[in-house]
């Protein structure tokens, strides 16, 4: 531990896996307790054992992020857990792609409540509290590249992320003057199972070999680099941490120069 976070109250969606199990099992490392957000309780258990091994502070907070009630729920579970609420990330999401003329409703509404929706009520659910204690704080949006891209077939998700930026930006201008911070982190490719899943399709549908898609799609960037998950986790404990004190309604991309805006 080198204790960034000390004595904080986190709470990290998505936290089963990937990207948010870094972050959560990072947030425990600084010193933070940790609310961990997944579906349900066997999924959380993995990030929960790793966290508890390394001599972490962590529970699980369940909900399905796509039903507003559970939602509202688990925010005010975790909220009593912790005793307050100081850091909280949205990170979980969902990807699937498909040209506009090809893509049902329900496709649309599944991506846009997952990635847009349920951070919007994760913040409206937290802020009270947050407001309430007079302590500052620091929301954290996982978004994306695709957040600042125009990319063929990737309409649905990237208006997700691009909305998400945008509601990042607007809190960060409502709450800054309660000490408030709010950013977003804006991964490239990085090594997970939904980069994975997505790669998975796109050589199902080209009928091209996975491996090569994969390394070569996933090192589309200026160095050429595979980018593990610890990467966006350590941008996620800056800009919890008190150095990031006067960081705020800023997207920071994690990327290896995959989009330099
Ligand atoms: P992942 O699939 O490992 O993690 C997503 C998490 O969200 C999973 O644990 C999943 O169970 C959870 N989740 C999704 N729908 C849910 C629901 N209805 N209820 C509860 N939990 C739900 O993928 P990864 O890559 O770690 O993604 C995390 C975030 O990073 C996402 O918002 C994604 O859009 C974003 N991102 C990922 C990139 C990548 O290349 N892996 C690149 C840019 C952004």
């Amino acid at each position: 531990m080198t204790n960034q976070l000390q004595g904080a109250r986190a709470l990290v969606t998505g936290a089963a896996s990937g990207i948010g199990r870094a972050i959560a099992v990072a947030f425990a490392r600084e010193g933070a307790t940790v609310a961990v957000h997944a579906r349900d309780e066997r999924r959380a258990a993995e990030t929960l054992g790793e966290i508890a091994k390394a001599g972490g502070k962590a529970f699980p907070a369940i909900a399905d992020i796509a039903d507003s009630g559970q939602v509202k729920r688990m925010c005010e579970a975790a909220i009593d857990r912790l005793g307050g609420m100081d850091i909280v990330v949205n990170n979980a999401g969902i990807a699937d792609f498909g040209r506009v003329v090809d893509m049902d409703e329900a496709q649309w509404d599944r991506i846009m409540t997952v990635n847009l929706k349920a951070p919007f009520l994760v913040a409206k659910h937290v802020l009270p509290r947050m407001i309430e204690q007079k302590r500052g704080g620091s929301i954290i949006f996982v978004a994306s590249t695709n957040g600042k891209t125009a990319d063929a077939e990737w309409s649905a998700y990237n208006s997700s992320k691009h909305g998400l930026l945008g509601l990042s930006k607007c809190l960060a201008a409502e709450v800054g003057r309660e000490q408030i911070r709010v950013n977003a982190i804006c991964p490239g490719w990085i090594e997970t199972d939904m980069a994975k899943d997505c790669f998975r399709t796109i050589a199902e549908q080209t009928g091209k070999p996975f491996e090569e898609l994969y390394d070569d799609g996933m090192r589309t960037n200026m160095m050429r680099a595979l980018i593990p998950t610890e990467d966006v986790a350590n941008m996620a404990v800056y800009l919890a941490s008190e150095r990031a004190r006067f960081i705020t309604g800023q997207s920071m991309n994690v990327d290896a120069g995959l989009c330099y805006w």
